[in-house]
């Protein structure tokens, strides 16, 4: 297949550009080239590259910036992804767009379902799910929700950390955020077998496992060979951020689970994986 991705320069851009480019020729977009937020331009883009599916991963996905700037949040993260489903749907292209787990409220207390209602609590969270709407309207689409990301490519939450504690400061993070965690690529390769199954529809996707950030940037600095005691952990509330962060956000894979799909491997896995990879 013919693959054009957006917002390929991003963290889960690389992933899904490196999962995808294993079986399929990958067209790279970049916010240059492509922005999604100017329709006819986009539109045009695609009628060049003709790609057989959109791999839509661009969006503004910082909570804090678009809670700042709720325009801007949903001119890129909304009006964005309508505009890349009008442009599947004038093409004839699949469309595998990528959502979050901030569509949820956190008020479960065990793990979310993809049937589950959605209620987000920030401008990033509703802007997300404007754009599972419109992804809808795309005949052949999948709606692909993943939680906190780490991978290669982009600095992300662990490598930050990282960085901080190899510099001889702590990292502070929140102590009452519980959810999952996906390696970028990992996520990218279950993507790809569910699409290439060719079975539609609503998808969450993470390493197996649930993890708080707490535990995961300390799991990240213990794997590094750094203290894992300069990994301070602060309720979201003392925080002083724009956008509060969800209590629970674990994901079930009901989905993955009930197609035959086997899950992803276990987050530390993954985790350690990627961080014998990382030059500090
Ligand atoms: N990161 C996470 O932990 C996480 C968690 C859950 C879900 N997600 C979702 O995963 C997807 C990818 O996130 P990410 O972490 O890879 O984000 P990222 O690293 O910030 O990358 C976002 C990409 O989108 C591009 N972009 C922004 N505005 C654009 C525009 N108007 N037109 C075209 N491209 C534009 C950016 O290009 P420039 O940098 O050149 O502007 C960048 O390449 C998003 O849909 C996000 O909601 C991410």
């Amino acid at each position: 297949m013919k693959i054009a991705i957006t917002g390929a320069t991003g963290l889960f851009g690389h992933g899904l550009g490196a999962a995808f480019s294993t079986r399929h020729q990958v067209i790279p977009l970049t916010h240059a080239a492509a922005d999604i937020t100017n329709a006819p331009a986009f539109e045009a883009a695609m009628k060049q590259v003709r790609p057989d599916l959109i791999v839509h991963s661009a969006a503004i996905p910082d909570l804090d910036i678009c809670e700042a700037d709720p325009d801007r949040g949903f001119l890129v993260n909304s009006q964005g992804a309508r505009n890349v489903a009008d442009a599947a749907r004038k093409i004839g292209a699949g469309l595998v767009h990528i959502s979050t787990d901030a569509v949820f409220d956190g008020k479960k207390q065990t793990p979310y379902l993809e049937s589950d209602a959605t209620a987000p609590i920030t401008v990033y969270g509703r802007s997300k799910l404007q754009a599972e709407e419109a992804a809808k309207a795309v005949e052949r689409h999948w709606i692909i929700r993943v939680p906190v990301l780490f991978g290669p490519g982009k600095t992300n939450f662990v490598e930050k950390g990282l960085r901080k504690i190899a510099a001889g400061e702590d990292y502070k993070v929140a102590s009452d955020q519980m959810g999952n965690a996906s390696l970028t690529v990992d996520a990218g390769l279950k993507i790809m077998e569910v699409v290439e199954a060719g079975r539609c529809g609503l998808y969450h996707v993470a390493n197996q496992g649930a993890c708080s950030r707490f535990e995961l940037a300390r799991e990240a600095a213990r794997l590094a060979g750094l203290d894992p005691a300069k990994v301070i952990g602060v309720p979201d509330a003392q925080m002083q951020r724009k956008a509060p962060r969800l209590k629970y956000s674990v994901l079930e894979m009901a989905a993955l689970r009930s197609g035959g799909f086997t899950l992803p491997r276990p987050w530390q896995e993954a985790l350690a994986e990627y961080i014998s990879t990382l030059k500090l």
